[in-house]
């Protein structure tokens, strides 16, 4: 349901008027997917990652839409500057609503040859990063009266998955954080939920597992829906949690894989029979 562009969306385009919104790894693949349409539903954007060329063509969409877009460079790692981020940012737009934790480093390496650098520089931006970046947010998402975290996770946080091991680790921690949050920020009228996309077309983590294991085709034969998340299909599940569509919605962890996570490699009794 709903196609690839913001325009052919099945929500209402006012559904995030009057909102800011703060995007890390907004400027590419899917963190800039969810950037448009929650600029396109009425969202003015802040941009966060550590490199301002990523960031600045997606603003330059995202103001072409009528909308603000600030753009922020910021390494997720560094907590003061996370800290003056959020808050100059968030001054200078008149509040914050929605927190989209998009931002990620990972690659594939075997955990008995992975340095204690690689396994700290993927948990350092995966786990250390979405907390500096939702406690900073904080007061601003508390005082908005209405705020929303949005996390995103992987569906390999719940089976693990093989040359993942920092990454599974860090996302389950984030998971985790997000149910922790949820349970100690509703009070402040805030909603901690996350998205867990399958693997997602057109990323940089599909060509990275396309160069390493080169079986795209494989991934999609076992989606029960027929072929692989796009970067839309991932907006979407986080506009629904950040809007007042999600109003009662804390502590979620919503699946956008087409199936694949609940069994796509057996199709049914049919194909079983004559499959002897
Ligand atoms: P991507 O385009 O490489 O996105 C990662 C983003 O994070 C980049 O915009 C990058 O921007 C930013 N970033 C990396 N390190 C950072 C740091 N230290 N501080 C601030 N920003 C940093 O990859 P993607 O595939 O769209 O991934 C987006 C999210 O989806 C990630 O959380 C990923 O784990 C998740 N995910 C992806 C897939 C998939 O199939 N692609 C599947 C499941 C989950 P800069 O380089 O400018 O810093
Ligand atoms: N295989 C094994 N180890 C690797 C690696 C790889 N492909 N890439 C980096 N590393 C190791 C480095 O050797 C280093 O370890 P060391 O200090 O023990 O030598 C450590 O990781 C940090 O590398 P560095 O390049 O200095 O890190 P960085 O902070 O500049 O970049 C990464 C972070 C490594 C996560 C990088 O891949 C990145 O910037 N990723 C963002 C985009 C991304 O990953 N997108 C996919 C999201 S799903």
């Amino acid at each position: 349901m709903g196609g690839d562009e913001p325009r052919s969306s099945p929500f209402r385009p006012d559904l995030l008027e009057g909102r800011v919104a703060l995007v890390t790894g907004g400027g590419t693949g899917i963190g800039r997917a969810i950037s448009l349409w929650l600029a396109a539903h009425g969202a003015d954007l802040i941009l966060a990652s550590r490199s301002r060329d990523h960031l600045e063509p997606a603003a330059e969409e995202i103001r072409a839409l009528g909308r603000t877009a600030l753009v922020r460079p910021m390494d997720v790692r560094e907590p003061e500057r996370v800290e003056a981020v959020v808050r100059e940012a968030a001054a200078e737009l008149g509040g914050l609503h929605i927190v989209v934790n998009n931002a990620a480093g990972n690659f594939l390496a075997r955990a008995e040859e992975l340095s204690v650098g690689g396994w700290r520089a993927v948990v350092e931006i995966v786990l250390d990063g979405t907390f500096h970046v939702c406690r900073s947010a904080f007061e601003p998402l508390r005082d908005s009266g209405d705020g929303a975290v949005v996390n995103i996770t992987t569906t390999y946080v719940e089976t693990g998955a093989a040359f993942m091991s920092h990454s599974g680790a860090a996302k389950a921690g984030v998971l985790n954080l997000t149910r922790s949050l949820a349970a100690e920020w509703g009070r402040h009228g805030i909603r901690v939920n996350a998205v867990a996309p399958g693997l997602v077309e057109g990323t940089e983590g599909a060509r990275r597992l396309v160069e390493s294991v080169g079986r795209l085709e494989e991934f999609e034969a076992g989606v029960p829906l027929g072929r692989l998340a796009k970067p839309a299909d991932v907006a979407r599940a986080v506009l629904f949690l950040a809007s007042p569509a999600g109003a009662h919605i804390s502590g979620a962890h919503l699946v956008v894989d087409g199936g694949e996570s609940v069994g796509g490699k057996f199709s049914g009794p049919d194909e079983a029979a004559g499959a002897d």
